[in-house]
């Protein structure tokens, strides 16, 4: 199916490392203009150079800091001056250090609550001051499966995500009048084929300390699809999402793409 994405001007926060990487493919493949925001620009013109290879109608990477909202907004308007509008922001951005809460520190809250929430809030808001003079737009917001089953090192973390679900709908009732569908998409474990396709602060540059080769194991046994789950399954659901073509209709939706550990009724 046409997606209807080619040459739509698409923001990919976080977009140089692991799912958002998979992510800018896809909407490469589509045909889209990309920008992606991301604090390693090194790993970011790697990636703009396959998306290119892809069929990226056109990419460029834009150093940005989700958590400060003058750079966000600096950031957008580079996509605008490029492109000439935004139409589709992925706020893929997301970090976590996986431990019990009670060995949690109150600066280490603060540093997740900066990267998993604010940064949400800084880049939903600008986007929604450049779609709604735009005629519409998508939002997509990428959640964790840890937000909607309490998972045990992922206290702080879930609750966020949680928080950016629930904001998530909030935007979407208030916004649904000037034609801008949100969503979010929750991975379950999402790993890289391998290092080369992770930044240098990637969660995910080093495999072993998330979860050994057993755990590795045992999750993918656990999951109906006995499997974990790849960039590209991710990736998948949210340019479908990002399509006005494919989702007209589908707004304010929290989806798993996470091989049925999570079945929400
Ligand atoms: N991989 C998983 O198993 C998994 C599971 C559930 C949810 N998620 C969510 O999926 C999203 C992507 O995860 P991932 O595994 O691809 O992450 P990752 O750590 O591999 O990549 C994150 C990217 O964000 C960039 N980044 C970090 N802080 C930033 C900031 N302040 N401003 C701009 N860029 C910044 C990093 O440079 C990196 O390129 C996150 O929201 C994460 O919470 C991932």
């Amino acid at each position: 199916m046409d997606l209807d994405l080619k040459n739509k001007s698409v923001i990919v926060t976080g977009g140089a490392s692991n799912i958002g990487r998979a992510i800018t493919l896809c909407f490469a493949s589509e045909g889209a203009n990309i920008t992606i925001a991301d604090l390693d620009t090194d790993a970011g013109e790697r990636v703009a150079k396959l998306a290119l290879e892809l069929g990226a109608s056109d990419v460029q990477v834009v150093k940005t800091d989700i958590t400060d909202l003058a750079n966000v907004e600096t950031t957008f308007a580079a996509a605008k001056q490029k492109f000439g509008s935004v139409d589709c922001l992925v706020n893929n951005v997301g970090w976590d250090d996986l431990m019990f809460f009670t060995q949690t520190t109150p600066e280490l809250w603060d540093k997740l609550i900066k990267i998993n929430y604010v940064g949400v809030l800084n880049c939903t808001r600008v986007a929604l001051e450049h779609m709604t003079p735009n005629g519409g737009g998508s939002i997509v917001s990428i959640s964790s499966d840890a937000s909607r089953q309490g998972e045990p090192k992922e206290a702080v973390y879930g609750g966020l995500k949680a928080a950016t679900n629930s904001f998530m709908k909030t935007i979407a009732k208030e916004n649904g009048r000037y034609n801008i569908r949100c969503n979010c998409v929750c991975p379950g474990v999402t790993v890289p084929d391998s290092v080369e396709e992770t930044s240098e602060n990637s969660m995910w540059k080093d495999k072993d300390s998330m979860f050994t080769e057993e755990q590795f194991a045992a999750i993918a046994k656990s999951l109906p699809l006995k499997r974990l789950g790849r960039p590209q399954d991710i990736a998948n659901a949210v340019v479908f999402l990002s399509s006005q073509k494919a989702a007209s209709f589908i707004t304010g939706q929290v989806l798993s793409a996470s091989g049925g550990y999570s079945m929400i009724g």
